[in-house]
């Protein structure tokens, strides 16, 4: 059996072909492995349309000439009815071309067929997608819809793809953040306000204990930074007072530490004056310093009112569960926005009761240790232990997602585990799967699908205006509101109704803004714009559905209904180059959803659509459709413009975006 999946995926039928080939060329397993992936999509069509480059390494290894081994390798591959005569370049590089008959048959087949040719999974996995898990009650900001978006595409993948994908938003609902609500609904609700709106009262009495607590503890750090501070500049000067001993080498270190020692000190300096000028503001507010008087304590009291929660305290439980149902309806209206469901939303809560028992169990294995009061996990390799119970009792986050591993693998057992969460959280999941490889989870694969800041023009992290999922909503209505005006332009002949453009501009607007995220290399920051993500011609969403709608379009002008097209017995035969493109091109989707899915990275999708509607542009111009020459030519088109809209309509609907018939 094959070991990649063969459905309309051209990359992997090629590596099958090469596979026995290379097979009797080398011996090890896993060396020829590593040549096979040196088959890849040409760079250029003057190199055909896929490029074997593996001749050359093997050469070296065999101490032929590359350009013999690639000529032993193509004779000894069946090629014949996928490729021309393949070619042998330069140094040894194997040029590709496939034949027209096959890419044809192939487009014939992906016609008939609902899934566009592709293939479902022959070893199916079970694979938990831990995605969107904001923190409850507490400001949910655009980092939150990063998440939401990149791991609803990847699960809408993965379960195309014929994987059970299960969707867990792993929702932050037992933290410090209820520590701070109960004790400042206890002190500072308005009652009138909470009745009116809950979750408004409910963040404004966040904020506000936030900032008081903020408040006491900056004063506390105060002192320790001063003489730290002191320290390092005591530490310069003697650096600087020490006389130069004439070994260069000597010298130098000395230098590199002074320098070091300055820089250090001048950070906290920076951070010292920072922390002055927060003090002074709430002092300098007169309604705030009376509070911060008066709540003088307020940090150990927060504390205590979490710990309260978490030992079971009957008013701070009931305060709890009044509280909960209101934050989650206002997270799920921005998910309702966003179309995006969860099959579970566990949460941290759930796992309350299993956190001793993960202690209790690493304790057993010999991993957990005291230090200092708390109980730690040392792991090889990391400066900082992993904490999962602090001197006071309190479990940890990193003890809840142990917790969650186990309950996951006891429930799903799955192969794989994806935590679509942010970058800086990378040492906490590189620590969680360190330990959890030592307790028994070994044969998951936990993968931290990170992804990089949101920023604003300014070079800053993105900020909503209100920081909260209201100020979410906002940032969604915008993005629709810019998407009607897009609407409004290209529909100068008035064409639709205010109901229809309003429903358009929603589909807009939101696909606008996940495509925008999603057509990044997640790995890396971007910059949001409203601007950038409504462009009309781009990689952007808007250019993608008015392509789509561009296509859909010449069925309806020319009155062809594409079902009837497909069932007519006409076929598809490629006539111009730039047709051709087009054809290899559609082929391309499954062999670019497999990147997906191995990688987990969506923007390799929007990529080879942005592509796919460049190649559409190119034929659309260069051959006539409905004004072709011949019956059979104009269905045969037809047919290709059929398969494009198809491709394109999937594309989306993997990553979660919808597409409008006309626009
Ligand atoms: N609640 C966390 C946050 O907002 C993200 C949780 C990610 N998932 C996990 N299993 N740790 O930062």
């Amino acid at each position: 059996m094959s070991e990649y999946r063969v459905g309309m995926n051209v990359l992997a039928t090629l590596k099958d072909r090469f596979r026995p080939a290379l097979g009797a060329l080398v011996s090890d397993a896993g060396q020829a492995r590593e040549l096979l992936e040196m088959i890849r999509p040409a760079q250029d069509a003057k190199f055909g349309d896929y490029q074997a480059n593996f001749a050359m390494p093997l050469g070296k290894r065999l101490g032929k000439p590359p350009r013999d081994v690639a000529a032993e390798a193509v004779q000894r591959a069946e090629l014949a009815d996928l490729c021309q005569p393949p070619e042998i370049a330069g140094p040894g590089f194997i040029n590709l071309r496939l034949r027209d008959e096959w890419l044809t048959d192939q487009l014939n087949a992906e016609v008939q067929d609902d899934r566009l040719g592709i293939a479902l999974a022959s070893q199916p996995q079970t694979i938990v997608v831990d995605y969107s898990s904001p923190n409850v009650a507490k400001p949910m900001h655009v980092g939150h819809i990063r998440s939401t978006v990149i791991g609803d595409a990847l699960t809408r993948t993965l379960r195309f793809l014929g994987h059970k994908a299960i969707s867990d938003n792993h929702l932050g609902d037992w933290g410090t953040q209820f520590g701070m609500i109960i004790y400042g609904y206890k002190h500072f609700v308005d009652r009138a306000a909470y009745a009116a709106a809950p979750v408004a009262e409910l963040s404004r009495l966040y904020k506000l204990v936030h900032k008081l607590v903020d408040y006491q503890e900056s004063k506390k750090a105060l002192p320790d930074k001063k003489s730290r501070l002191a320290e390092r500049q005591a530490e310069s000067e003697q650096l600087k007072a020490q006389p130069k001993t004439g070994d260069k080498a000597a010298d130098k270190k000395t230098a590199q530490t002074l320098s070091k020692a300055q820089d250090a000190a001048a950070s906290q300096a920076h951070e010292i004056e920072a922390l002055e000028a927060k003090i002074a503001a709430i002092d300098a507010d007169p309604q705030l310093s009376k509070l911060t008087a008066e709540h003088a304590t307020i940090d150990d009291a927060v504390l205590q009112e979490t710990a309260k929660l978490h030992a079971g305290d009957s008013e701070n439980l009931r305060l709890w569960h009044e509280f909960l149902p209101n934050c989650r309806d206002e997270i799920a209206r921005v998910y309702g926005r966003l179309n995006v469901k969860f099959d579970y939303e566990y949460g941290e809560s759930f796992y309350h009761d299993r956190l001793a028992p993960v202690v209790e169990d690493l304790r057993r294995r010999g991993l957990a240790q005291d230090s200092q009061g708390a109980i730690c996990v040392f792991v090889d390799g990391f400066e900082t232990p992993m904490i999962v119970q602090k001197k006071d009792g309190a479990f940890l986050y990193a003890t809840t997602d142990l917790a969650t591993i186990q309950f996951r693998k006891e429930t799903w057992q799955p192969s794989r585990i994806l935590y679509v969460v942010d970058h800086r959280q990378g040492e906490h999941f590189d620590k969680l799967f360190a330990v959890a490889s030592r307790c028994g989870y070994e044969t998951i694969d936990l993968q931290h699908v990170k992804f990089g800041t949101v920023m604003g023009a300014e070079g800053k992290p993105y900020k909503t205006r209100e920081g909260t999922a209201a100020g979410l909503e906002s940032l969604l209505d915008e993005a629709v509101t810019r998407a009607a005006a897009v609407v409004a332009e290209t529909d100068t002949e008035g064409r639709m109704n205010a109901d229809e453009r309003r429903e358009i501009a929603e589909v807009i607007g939101i696909g606008a803004l996940k495509y925008a995220d999603l057509s990044q290399n997640r790995t890396s920051d971007y910059t949001f714009s409203y601007d950038k993500m409504l462009l009309m011609n781009g990689n952007t969403a808007t250019y993608m559905q008015y392509s789509y709608a561009r296509v859909s379009s010449i069925f309806a002008k020319g009155g062809f209904d594409a079902a009837a097209v497909r069932a007519s017995g006409a076929k598809i035969a490629l006539s111009h180059p730039v047709e051709r493109a087009l054809g290899l091109q559609l082929l391309r989707f499954e062999e670019t959803l497999a990147v997906v899915e191995t990688e987990a990275m969506p923007h390799y999708l929007t990529g080879y659509l942005f592509d796919l509607a460049k190649c559409y542009s190119a034929f659309f111009e260069n051959c006539p459709v409905l004004k072709a020459d011949n019956e059979a030519v104009r269905d045969s088109r037809l047919l290709v413009c059929d398969l494009t809209a198809r491709t394109i309509r999937m594309g989306l609907d993997l990553l979660g975006i919808k597409v409008v018939e006309r626009m």
